[in-house]
């Protein structure tokens, strides 16, 4: 049973579970995966825990949000937080997670190394891309099960910054595919812990979206997917939400009547010659908003909580991302 956080203590929103060991973030391209999963790992750093934050693209996206030089093929500390939490990054190459592989169960390191330079481990992740996806989720299993030598798991919980909604399903499968084809050895068994893993109830997927009509509708067909496949889904982030500015009224078939703007610009001192600008800049607002309440209804078919996360200016930088971290969080009063 879960016991209430004392008064005053922050505890995470609702979709967001603090008994969860690996989050997983996916939703479309460019919707905002990167800067929410680093969000969410900043607010569970921030209530004490070790968190790893890792990313899977080869892009070093982290790097670059948390100001820091290309993370190696190895943990790294990007942020300290308050009652002692620490976030840790990582960046899984496939190529380094194969010659850790070939050394963990064959104990072949030197012969794999070989293998790299000449190219092979390339070649092989190319020739067959479902293994780059077992390589990248055996490392991310591995990552969420470590134990250190206290007996206790090394990460308190893993946040997933993961590929987006289009290849999803694809890549959290890999692995059951390879544990079909295989029925024995360490590969098998090696397998079947990442299918425990990512579809077990220790894992959540989040997906981020904005409120726009493909983003909304790629939500919408992940979360059935998803959860016809059997996954643990935690809560819809809706990134970059606009507040709503425009009163029912203000803006009318018309457009806006500016004598009143002229009104209201003389209470505040300035010239009425602002009114033009702003009514357009008005009327152009509330049509976003309007897109924006149709897109938000849309997405009212998916029953998962809502995390929204305020439109800032592009690119968010890491003092903000502060600020986004704290949507993951409530305070009791
Ligand atoms: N809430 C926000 N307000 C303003 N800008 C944002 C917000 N969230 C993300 N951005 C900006 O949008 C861009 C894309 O964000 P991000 O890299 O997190 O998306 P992504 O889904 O990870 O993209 P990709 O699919 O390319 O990996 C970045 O420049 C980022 O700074
Ligand atoms: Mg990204």
């Amino acid at each position: 049973m879960a016991l209430s956080a004392p008064a005053g203590q922050a505890q995470l929103v609702a979709g967001i579970s603090p008994t969860a060991r690996l989050h997983i973030v996916s939703g479309k391209g460019g919707t905002g995966k990167t800067t929410a999963a680093a969000a969410l790992g900043l607010a569970l750093a921030s209530l004490g825990k070790k968190v790893l934050l890792i990313e899977v693209e080869g892009r070093q996206a982290l790097a670059q949000l948390f100001d820091v030089p290309a993370l190696p093929y190895a943990e790294q500390k990007l942020a300290t937080a308050e009652h002692g939490g620490q976030l840790f990054g990582l960046a899984i190459d496939a190529e380094e997670a194969m010659i850790e592989y070939l050394e963990m169960f064959y104990n072949m390191k030197r012969a794999a190394r070989g293998l790299k330079k000449i190219g092979a481990v390339d070649f092989a992740t190319t020739l067959a891309p479902g293994l780059r996806d077992v390589l990248l989720t055996g490392k991310i299993k591995e990552s969420v099960v470590r134990v250190g030598d206290n007996g206790r798991h090394v990460y308190d919980t893993v946040v997933l910054d993961a590929p987006p909604t289009g290849r999803i399903r694809q890549f959290l499968s890999a692995t059951r595919e390879v544990a079909n084809l295989t029925n024995f050895g360490p590969i098998n068994r090696q397998s079947e812990g990442v299918v425990e893993v990512l579809h077990g109830t220790m894992t959540q997927i989040h997906l981020v979206t904005l409120l726009e009509e493909m983003p909304v509708q790629e939500t919408v067909d992940a979360v059935t997917e998803l959860q016809e496949g059997g996954y643990n889904l935690g809560c819809v982030i809706v990134n970059r939400a606009r507040p709503t500015l425009i009163g029912d009224n203000q803006v009318g078939a018309g457009g806006v009547d500016q004598d009143l703007l002229v009104q209201g610009l003389a209470k505040a001192n300035l010239p009425g010659e602002f009114a033009a600008g702003l009514a357009a800049q008005m009327v152009d607002y509330a049509m976003r908003q309007r897109l924006q309440d149709e897109t938000k209804q849309r997405l009212d078919e998916v029953r998962l909580p809502r995390v929204e996360l305020p439109d800032l200016n592009p690119p968010v930088e890491l003092g903000e991302l502060k600020d986004l971290a704290d949507r993951f969080l409530k305070t009791e009063a």
